[in-house]
This record gives structure tokens, sequence and C-alpha cells, in this order.
């Protein structure tokens, strides 16, 4: 089995990429410093295939640390690189915090990659590096705008110092950016644990949904779409996954170093917030408590992906649907309540 070097792994997509990979005869083994994330997925994942997953708890801003680990694992055939902070409003209010960190730790893993002459590279990107774009739906080709967060701007220098070190060495790379990842694997034995109250959608709706959020609200509905609310590319998050396994089998395959290649990962479907809504009120059976509020600064109104050049180039074919995305949301949701009932038991006892 290849060994596959998964930074950022016990985060949401990481971990179910981590699963994806098992699936597919891939031998991952991952580096994260659980600094906003723990090894509670790592155990969903031994849940899930009895597979224990190795994490080596290190700093990637620290290089030393992170040489560590290659010299540990000189077997090392492909890296997937997820490792990074995400949330736009802290970057916003901290960007040196976000440029330090996200742009150490990629730097760092890549000169490990050369070091150890590693040449299939991913890079998890994101659709954020659009901007507001003057078409829809966006293309690879689609121009670059500037960015709207220091989150954002991080992502598109790593997309840049991605391509040139690509363009200056053996490495083949690809840049995978995300539209909008939502939901959870279908047994609810892993998902997504937001830090702190959550700013992205799908599970603001599942907290309020359950109790834990008092009332969503809905940032503006009067925008210039079909029902004033904004419209995104919401893509369930083992969809997303699939995609890594795929990459990186198109990488493996590809006999030379070519220039890197870029793939939008969305459904090419562009939903509105008032529907996402509603088909989650439609599948979990709850009516959701939610007001609509002003709109949410540095939101943009309206993308979606053509997803053409995955699925031509990686054979990649999105296969769950916006319900389903919801409804597996929602399945993780019940599944962490529970477990933190079974916890706050005084009769539970570990085993
Ligand atoms: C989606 C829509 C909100 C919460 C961000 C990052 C992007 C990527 C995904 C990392 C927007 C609305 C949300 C709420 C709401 N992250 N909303 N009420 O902003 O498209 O993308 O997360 O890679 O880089 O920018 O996702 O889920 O935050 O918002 O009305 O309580 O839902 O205004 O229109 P976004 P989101």
């Amino acid at each position: 089995m290849k060994k596959i070097l998964v930074t950022g792994g016990c985060g949401y997509i990481g971990a179910h990429t981590i699963l994806d990979l098992i699936e597919n005869n891939f031998d991952p083994v991952c580096i994260d410093n659980n600094s906003r994330s723990t090894t509670a997925l790592l155990q969903g994942i031994k849940d899930i295939t009895g597979k224990a997953v190795k994490n080596y708890k290190v700093d990637l801003c620290n290089f030393d640390d992170t040489y560590a680990v290659f010299q540990e694992n000189t077997d090392i055939e492909g890296i997937i690189h997820f490792a990074a902070y995400k949330a736009v409003g802290e970057s916003v209010e901290n960007p040196l915090l976000y440029f330090e960190n996200n742009l150490t730790s990629l730097i760092n893993v890549l000169k490990c990659a050369k070091e150890f002459n590693i040449s299939n590279f991913i890079f998890s990107s994101s659709c954020t590096v659009y901007g507001s774009p003057d078409e829809i739906p966006v293309t690879e080709r689609s121009p670059l705008k500037p960015a709207e967060s220091p989150y954002g701007a991080t992502k598109q220098m790593g997309e840049e110092i991605v391509k040139e070190v690509t363009r200056s060495s053996e490495t083949s790379s690809i840049l995978l950016r995300y539209f909008n990842p939502v939901g959870a694997h279908p047994s609810a034995l892993i998902g997504e644990l937001p830090v702190g109250k959550p700013q992205n959608l799908v599970p603001a709706i599942t907290q309020t949904a359950i109790g834990k959020l008092k009332q969503l609200i809905v940032h503006g509905d009067d925008y210039e779409t079909r029902d004033g609310s904004c419209v995104r590319d919401y893509i369930h998050v083992c969809d997303i996954a699939h995609a890594h396994t795929l990459a990186l089998q198109y990488l493996i395959n590809k006999k030379n170093s070519s220039p890197c290649e870029i793939f939008n990962l969305g459904t090419g479907n562009g939903v509105t917030v008032l529907e996402a809504i509603h088909s989650f009120e439609k599948v979990s059976g709850v009516k959701l408590n939610y007001a609509i509020g002003p709109r949410r600064p540095g939101d943009i109104m309206a993308i979606y992906a053509n997803n053409s050049l995955a699925k031509e180039k990686l054979n990649w074919n999105p296969k769950y649907s916006l319900d389903e995305m919801m409804s597996s949301a929602w399945k993780w949701e019940l599944k962490l309540k529970a477990d933190e009932q079974l916890h706050n038991n005084p009769n539970f006892q570990m085993n």
C-alpha cells in the first residue's frame, strides 16, 4: 500500500479524506498539532475501518519537528496538505497569525517534500480565491479577484507557491478548490466539529435545530438572487474526500511531472441560504427557528462551480444531493448530542 502523508488530517475534510484513502487501499499517516482539532475523528475512522491511523502531533511551523516526521517515514509517496487556519473573521482580526501559520506550514512541508523526493502534492484550496466573480458558474480559468480576507489571501498565495515550486522541480501537484463542504459520513461516526460558535451555515442550522443555538440569523435576503439570499455551491464532504483519492491516483499514474493542475470541487448547482434551510426542514422534520438579519460583511452574493474539468480528468462524479447533505449533517448532530448525554450520564462507566 502506498503511504500518503495527510497534514491537518484530524480536521473535518482531512479526516473524511483519510477514510476515503483507507477504503481505496492507501496507507495514510497524519500530521496535526490539534490546535484546532482533537484525535476524536481518528477514533471514528478506527470505528469504521478497524484501522488505527497514526497522528504526529507536530506543529508544521517548526521545521525540525516536521523534518523528523519525514525522516521516520521515508516511504511517503504523496502528500495532501490540509493544515491551515480557516476562519475568515478571525483572519480579518489577526492577519499575521494567518500569514505566519498558513504559509510557514506550507513552505516547511514543501521543503521536506523536496528533500525527500516526494513528487505528488495536493494542496487544499478554496473557491474563496475567486472573490466575487463577474460570471458564474466559475471555471478554473476564471480570473482571481483580490482576496476578500487574509484567509483568502493565504489560499491565493499558497496556490502561487505550489505552482512555482512545481514549475521548478520534479513535483507533480494539484490544487483542489473546494466550494462549500457540508454534511458528514453516512455512518455519523465522523463529521464536522466546529470550534466555538459555528460561522458556517450548515453547522449553524443543525446546532439551532438541536437547541444549542437559540436562533439562526439569515445574513440578508435583499440580494439580487431568486429569493434574496446568497447563493453557494454546497458539496458533500464525502464527495470532496473522494476527489482527493482520485487526484492522488491521477498524479501517481502520470509518468512525467507537468505544470500544476487546478480543479473546482463543487456540484455545479447554486443553492440559496433559504433553499438550504428548507431542504434541512424537509429531511429533518424540524421547523427551524430563523430570522432575517443584516448582510454579513465580506459575503459575496453568488458563486457556484463549473466542475466539468474534475469530471473529465479525474473521473469525479459528486453523488450526494442537497437533501442527503442535510440529512447526514443532522444525523451527525444527533449523534453528538447522544454522546454528550451518554458522557454526562452519572451512570455512564468508561470502559
Ligand atoms: C454560506 C452562506 C452566509 C451562517 C466560508 C469561507 C470559505 C470556506 C467555506 C474554508 C453565506 C450564510 C451563514 C449563518 C447565514 N471556508 N449564513 N447565517 O462564507 O460561503 O464560505 O466557508 O475553506 O473559504 O469563506 O460559507 O457557510 O459561512 O456561509 O445566513 O449563521 O450562508 O451569509 O451567504 P461561506 P458560510
